[in-house]
């Protein structure tokens, strides 16, 4: 177990929802927290952040903007004096179907992807350097859902089916109208395995959580912000996901590491033992070859 103490965060989207339960959690462990989140509000996230003794800085801007991007890492990099943690969290959903016009199309695919999926793309690709220059390791975690690891990928991984509240095996995949947010998370797996594999070497990590309904701003959306008592029973909490997360930081440089941590609707939240690694990173990955 490792102290996070002083330790030092970015949270994207942390203005309500998981994001800001992240950044708290990381507060009440004595981290210094940078949020940033498209919504005013993150500002005031900030100044209550600080109420923890840590120090707290705040951006407004799309994380599918890079020089937003650069702006919040550079400027928590230099605010903290380095960076230690990444947590990749802001996301969108939007209805999306098979059979869409192309304008439509096109305007999802920029709001959807570029926040889903290029926003956690540029946000690591500023921060890794930082973390390896710093030569001490360090702990990536992409938000994703549970709809790319439903009941475990492949299902029969599940760790404790009897309890599942879909019948089983639930077919991995979202509801109807889900197929851009989907592609958008699958496509995170590229970055669980790829990073994780090349940055092994320099002790960082890279996690990513795939949650199921937990109770949020998004969630209660999908509502029209009248869910019933029986819906809001049934959702996970933010801050028990929030629990989560500081145990899998506090693991260190030897915990899990290329893991999709799952968090399915029936079971209770609770950190669970990591899973079998069947994605192995074998091969050795030579950094700095991409320029
Ligand atoms: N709540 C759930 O049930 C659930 C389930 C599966 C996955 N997730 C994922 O968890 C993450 C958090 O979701 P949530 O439920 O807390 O949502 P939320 O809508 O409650 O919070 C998301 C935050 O991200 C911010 N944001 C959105 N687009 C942004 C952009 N382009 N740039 C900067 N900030 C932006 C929003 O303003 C908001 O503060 C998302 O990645 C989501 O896809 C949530």
């Amino acid at each position: 177990m490792v102290e996070l103490k002083n330790k030092r965060a970015i949270v994207t989207g942390a203005a309500v929802g998981l994001g800001n339960a992240y950044a708290y959690a990381l507060a009440k462990e004595g981290v210094h927290v940078a949020v940033c989140d498209i919504r005013d509000e993150i500002h005031d996230v900030a100044e209550t952040l600080k109420t923890y003794g840590v120090n707290a800085v705040a951006w407004q801007g799309d994380v599918s903007d890079p020089v937003h991007v650069r702006e919040v890492v550079d400027g928590a990099a230099s605010a903290f004096g380095g960076l230690d943690i990444l947590i990749n969290n802001a996301g969108v959903w939007g209805a999306s179907v098979a059979d869409d016009d192309l304008d439509k199309s096109l305007d999802d695919y920029d709001r959807i992807v570029g926040t889903n999926l290029k926003g956690e793309y540029l946000f690591a690709r500023a921060v890794i350097p930082i973390l390896i220059e710093q030569g001490v390791g360090g702990d990536i975690v992409n938000i994703a859902t549970d709809h790319m690891v439903t009941c475990g990928t492949p299902w029969d991984r599940c760790p404790n089916p009897g309890s599942c509240a879909f019948e089983h095996p639930r077919p991995t995949g979202g509801g109807d109208a889900m197929d851009l947010y989907d592609a958008a998370k699958w496509g995170l797996n590229g970055f669980l395995y790829g990073w994780a594999k090349a940055l092994a070497p320099h002790n960082i990590r890279v996690n990513a959580f795939c949650m199921g309904a937990t109770d949020s701003y998004m969630l209660r959306s999908f509502h029209n912000f009248e869910p019933s008592e029986e819906e809001v029973a049934s959702w996970m909490k933010a801050e028990d996901n929030a629990q989560v997360l500081m145990d899998i930081l506090k693991e260190g440089p030897s915990g899990r590491n290329a893991q999709n941590v799952n968090f399915c609707v029936g079971r209770t939240v609770t950190t669970e033992p990591p899973l079998e690694q069947i994605y192995v990173y074998q091969e050795q990955v030579t950094l700095g070859g991409g320029s």
